[in-house]
């Protein structure tokens, strides 16, 4: 066992988290759905979501045997909805391949959608005890600090060198302990901008903090602008009715229900008469939303179209109608969320 090991391993049976929802269980399966939940999203915004998903999807055959949709519905607001499609997807396999039963051996757990070398090795360590290391953002952060390593870790080279770091440190005993230690560390001591050296159980050893470079350390990654994009959602709005696409399989917000889109135009009528067969009368546009995607910025303005008359032959599939209370309650991304919820204050 190594010095950083069992140090990290005493702090986090003293000072750590024990009591979230997915601790204190072996249950592979419930392991699983927080790592994954937890991937991009913190912990504060994941509990709630959490027990809600668990409740209604208990065991892994009853999210195989879900509806996309209704999977969706349990994620919507989370983001990276891709998670959720690959989680479904998952579920069916082990249902179909695996006898139900979630797999056991390393590489067969990373063969599952979704589920990478370091997630494979959360859900190994806490559910099997078996002795793997993770290696998340968080963790990189802890290791470079604590090692002083050089380079942006989304570098292959750095993030090689950080992967063979992080094996050597791995304990015999005590995986669950370490693993967690790692994850609570990186959340809370070893944090990005206000790390609390002096309360670290590393800080003897810690190179940067040796070196006063904890602020530079990791590297952070080369600024690029991230491009900015526009759009007109189409509202398409009968009594307290609006119209819903389910847009497609994969992609952004892919199989979420959201309102039609459109480049920016002086004549709405036309293009509601072009595409939905509708006569409309457009009212006033609602304030600008910006929504801050990985890869870039999109700003949203809802334009609201009242249909005057709509003529049912030329309904697509894919289109719903619903309340915009049930609207709320679909699955739906977050800005679409905050449109619907600013409409039904108007009304009120
Ligand atoms: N982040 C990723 N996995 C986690 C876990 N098991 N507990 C807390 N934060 C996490």
């Amino acid at each position: 066992m190594t010095d950083f090991s069992s140090r990290l391993i005493v702090w986090q049976k003293l000072h750590g988290r024990h009591d979230l929802p997915w601790q204190n269980t072996t249950d592979p399966y419930a392991i699983w759905v927080s790592e994954i939940m937890l991937q991009q999203t913190q912990v504060t915004a994941v509990i709630g979501y959490y027990s809600k998903f668990m409740q209604r999807f208990p065991t892994i055959s009853a999210l195989a045997n879900a509806t996309q949709d209704e999977v969706l519905q349990h994620w919507s607001g989370l983001g990276y909805y891709s998670r959720a499609r690959n989680l479904h997807n998952a579920a069916q396999t082990i249902m179909d391949d695996h006898g139900g039963v979630f797999p056991q051996d390393f590489d067969t757990i990373q063969t599952l959608s979704g589920i990478g070398r370091s997630t494979a090795a959360a859900i190994a360590s806490f559910a099997f005890n078996q002795v793997q290391t993770i290696l998340d953002g968080n963790v990189k952060r802890v290791l470079a600090r604590h090692f002083a390593v050089e380079g942006w870790p989304g570098t292959p080279k750095t993030e090689k060198e950080l992967w063979s770091l992080a094996e050597g440190l791995l304990p015999k005993t005590d995986m669950v302990a370490y693993t967690q230690g790692l994850m609570d560390l990186g959340a809370t001591l070893c944090s990005r901008s206000k790390p609390q050296c002096l309360q670290c159980p590393l800080v003897k050893s810690c190179q940067a903090y040796q070196q006063q470079r904890v602020s530079q350390l990791p590297t952070p990654k080369p600024r690029k602008t991230i491009p900015e994009k526009h759009t007109t959602m189409l509202i398409m709005l009968q009594g307290d009715h609006v119209m819903l696409e389910k847009r497609p399989p994969s992609g952004i917000w892919g199989g979420l229900w959201s309102f039609p889109e459109q480049e920016s135009t002086d004549d709405y009528s036309a293009v509601a008469q072009q595409r939905f067969g509708m006569t409309v009368q457009p009212q006033q546009a609602l304030p600008q939303l910006s929504h801050a995607f990985t890869h870039f910025k999109l700003h949203i303005t809802p334009q609201p179209l009242e249909v005057i008359k709509r003529h049912s032959e030329v309904r697509e599939t894919g289109q719903i109608w619903l309340s915009i209370e049930d609207a709320i309650g679909a699955a739906i991304p977050t800005p679409v969320r905050k449109i619907l919820q600013s409409m039904l204050n108007l009304n009120t």
